[in-house]
């Protein structure tokens, strides 16, 4: 028992949900989870007042609006909280000595196809990803001892989460004989217990900056569908599209693949390839379904 303390915000979300129920396996931690309700990071002396009561020894901060095509259309509402919302957070975990792991997204990149490292110049295309880089920015401004972890496309949770995309799916499968999926769209799909794992390992060290983390191998949004509608049992069939067959507010980049370069330099181990890791996950949705 090493009795830290780890404050979670946005603690109801797909990544903090999954996070906590690790950390609370390891059992060495104190975990206190702070959902939207309990603490809205806009509110600046609700941010120094939670710090200086709970006083943790790491903040891990995935609080956020997700929501690529509402933040490209609520501009204000995005910099407040992806932004600035992250700069209350970063400067009140300074204030009090603890370690902050910032949640940003591998959606800082472009469109030529590529594995991104953490050294590539980032290209904001979105309002989403300005709001977040900001958020970035923040926590170099004011923290000494940060860890920015940018992962890849995230699945994971229980089916409640609105950012399940391996459950949605599941659903759209159900209900539509056949579906559409980007082929031109690539990324790494990322499961969230696995960098849940990452995160708690790397967070007890003192290799403190900028993390790609992502699941092994890398995808297009179609394959990424295929995977999961095949280990679902279902035999739908897929149409490979371009992603101009879905009408989107954000002009999302065509290709957000993550190389984990900097794991890679520290010694870090990889996470395991991203089919395994969505058979991994389907099979505990499976337990949970009725
Ligand atoms: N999903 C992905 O594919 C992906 C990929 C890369 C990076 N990320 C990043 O990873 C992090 C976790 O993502 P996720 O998929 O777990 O997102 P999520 O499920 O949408 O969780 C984000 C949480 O933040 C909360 N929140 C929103 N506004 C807030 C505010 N003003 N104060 C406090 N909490 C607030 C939300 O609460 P309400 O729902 O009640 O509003 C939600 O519970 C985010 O920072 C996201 O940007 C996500």
């Amino acid at each position: 028992m090493n009795g830290k303390k780890v404050l979670i915000t946005g603690a109801d979300g797909m990544l903090a949900t999954d996070f906590a129920d690790v950390l609370n396996e390891k059992s060495d931690y104190t975990i206190v989870r702070l959902n939207r309700q309990k603490l809205d990071i806009r509110d600046r002396n609700a941010v120094s007042d939670v710090m200086n009561q709970i006083r943790p020894d790491y903040v891990l901060h995935t609080a956020a609006l997700s929501d690529v095509d509402y933040c490209e259309e609520n501009r204000a509402h995005a910099f407040r909280v992806n932004g600035h919302g992250t700069e209350n957070i970063a400067y009140y975990t300074q204030k009090i000595k603890a370690k902050l792991i910032y949640i940003s997204t591998c959606a800082l990149f472009g469109d030529e196809i590529k594995e991104y490292t953490e050294c590539d110049p980032v290209v904001l295309k979105t309002v989403y990803a300005r709001s977040k880089y900001l958020g970035e920015e923040k926590t170099k401004e004011w923290c000494d001892r940060y860890f920015i972890v940018r992962p890849g496309w995230l699945f994971g949770g229980n089916k409640n989460h609105k950012r399940n995309f391996v459950y949605q799916r599941y659903r759209e499968a159900l209900n539509h004989p056949e579906i559409h999926s980007a082929s031109d769209q690539y990324g790494c799909p990322t499961y969230t217990r696995h960098l849940s794992h990452k995160i708690i390992e790397l967070m007890e060290t003192n290799h403190y900056g900028v993390y790609h983390i992502s699941n092994g191998g890398s995808a297009t949004r179609y394959e990424y569908v295929k995977k999961i509608v095949r280990t679902f049992g279902l035999n739908n069939k897929i149409h490979p599209v371009d992603s101009g067959f879905f009408k989107r507010k954000a002009p999302a980049p065509r290709c957000v693949m993550i190389k984990n370069a900097n794991l890679s330099i520290k010694g870090f181990g990889l996470l395991p390839d991203w089919n395994t890791a969505v058979e991994e996950y389907i099979d505990r949705l499976k337990r949970e379904l009725p």
